[in-house]
């Protein structure tokens, strides 16, 4: 595989910090350039950081002395660069137009931002369920009038663990309906245990608009490509609840499920055990072996023991069993600035460039 130099757009906050730590030693891309607001442009990448590094390896030495650019000066990172990953704290209309900049520029973005996920030729993408979505790039960038330019994201972090655990089993059983409750980490706002004390020993109910993406976001993945853009399936219907709890990274969802057609538990553990996507099969660098890990512990998975999985790319699942209510129940765990954010968005990168789009 060729290599590709990379820039990341935000460089500086929580998902940033996560891209230059995957980015560091990857086969295929290499990062020459970071970028942020105009209150870290102009200071090396160490200086602009400061304390707020917060990963659990050392910042790279090679990234340290990069000089922070301004994110909105898009020529200037884009001759730098084959593409951007971009995850910024801005205002959803400045994203839209900072991430269509980049595009125009004939520079590709992934992105870990949620602005461009209902643009309806934009595609979001978990490599295992549905890379086939970015086969809309071509109609993408006839709109933008690019060569090269397009934007492609990630989904939400709050439904990586469910709409995986779930996806094996619609083609033969049919997802007629779904509940899902999601046990969300701090570090899907940005945050520490430093710098949001009340979160300590507290669970707080509400997450803005995390609702309304775990229940939308799924049916988009679910989609199908008709004229140039992406039309969301009618169906299942999920309704979710979003709660905030003390835990650093991971989020937790227990979910309750009925089936069009009632599989066997057998069946169920069958297909997820024997699940693997275009990731597994095209072997990319940041893919996990084996997708799905089922636990037949019943205090498994925790978000503690088992968020690292397959470097933080895998999904646990466990307490599968009947429910009184639905057909059955079950709790999956996924890490949320990896297989989340981040390491999500480097898988789909990796994909693109596997498929070509990045050449
Ligand atoms: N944390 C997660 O697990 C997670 C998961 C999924 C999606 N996301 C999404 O990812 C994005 C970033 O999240 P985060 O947690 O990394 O946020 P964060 O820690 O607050 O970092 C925000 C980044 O945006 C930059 N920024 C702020 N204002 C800017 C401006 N006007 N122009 C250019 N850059 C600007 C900041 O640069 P300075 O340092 O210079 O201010 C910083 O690099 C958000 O859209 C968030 O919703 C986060």
């Amino acid at each position: 595989m060729k290599q590709f130099r990379v820039g990341v757009v935000g460089a500086t906050g929580m998902v940033g910090q996560r891209f230059v730590s995957l980015l560091e030693n990857h086969p295929w891309f290499r990062l020459t350039a970071v970028a942020a607001s105009p209150r870290s442009a102009g200071k090396t990448y160490e200086e602009a950081v400061g304390s707020r590094w917060v990963m659990p390896t050392p910042m790279p030495q090679a990234v340290k002395g990069l000089i922070v650019l301004n994110a909105a000066d898009v020529a200037a990172v884009a001759q730098q660069v084959d593409f951007v990953f971009c995850a910024v704290d801005m205002k959803k209309e400045e994203i839209r137009a900072l991430e269509e900049a980049y595009a125009k520029a004939e520079c590709p973005v992934v992105s870990n931002n949620s602005a461009h996920r209902f643009t309806p030729d934009v595609p979001m993408v978990v490599p295992e369920i549905n890379a086939q979505h970015i086969e809309i790039i071509p109609a993408q960038r006839a709109r933008l009038g690019t060569k090269r330019g397009f934007i492609a994201v990630k989904s939400n972090c709050s439904l990586q663990s469910y709409v995986p655990a779930l996806h094996p089993l619609m083609a033969d059983f049919g997802v007629s309906k779904c509940l899902v409750c999601t046990y969300q980490a701090i570090s899907g706002a940005g945050k520490t245990f430093e710098s949001w004390p009340e979160m300590v020993d507290n669970c707080i109910p509400y997450i803005g608009g995390e609702e309304e993406k775990s229940e939308k976001e799924p049916l988009k993945l679910w989609g199908h490509i008709e004229n140039g853009q992406i039309v969301p399936a009618a169906t299942p219907a999920i309704t979710a609840q979003c709660l905030r709890v003390a835990c650093t990274d991971g989020h937790m969802a227990a979910v309750f499920v009925s089936f069009d057609k009632k599989p066997t538990e057998a069946q169920i553990l069958e297909k997820w055990v024997g699940f693997s996507g275009p990731a597994q099969e095209l072997n990319l660098p940041s893919a996990p072996k084996q997708f799905l890990h089922y636990f037949s512990e019943a205090d498994r998975p925790q978000t503690k023991l088992d968020r690292n999985l397959e470097n933080g790319m895998a999904v646990s699942i466990g307490r599968l069993r009947p429910d009184t209510q639905y057909d059955y129940k079950f709790v999956c765990l996924s890490h949320n600035t990896l297989r989340g954010a981040a390491g999500g968005a480097v898988l789909l990168a990796e994909l693109l460039a596997a498929k070509g789009y990045l050449d």
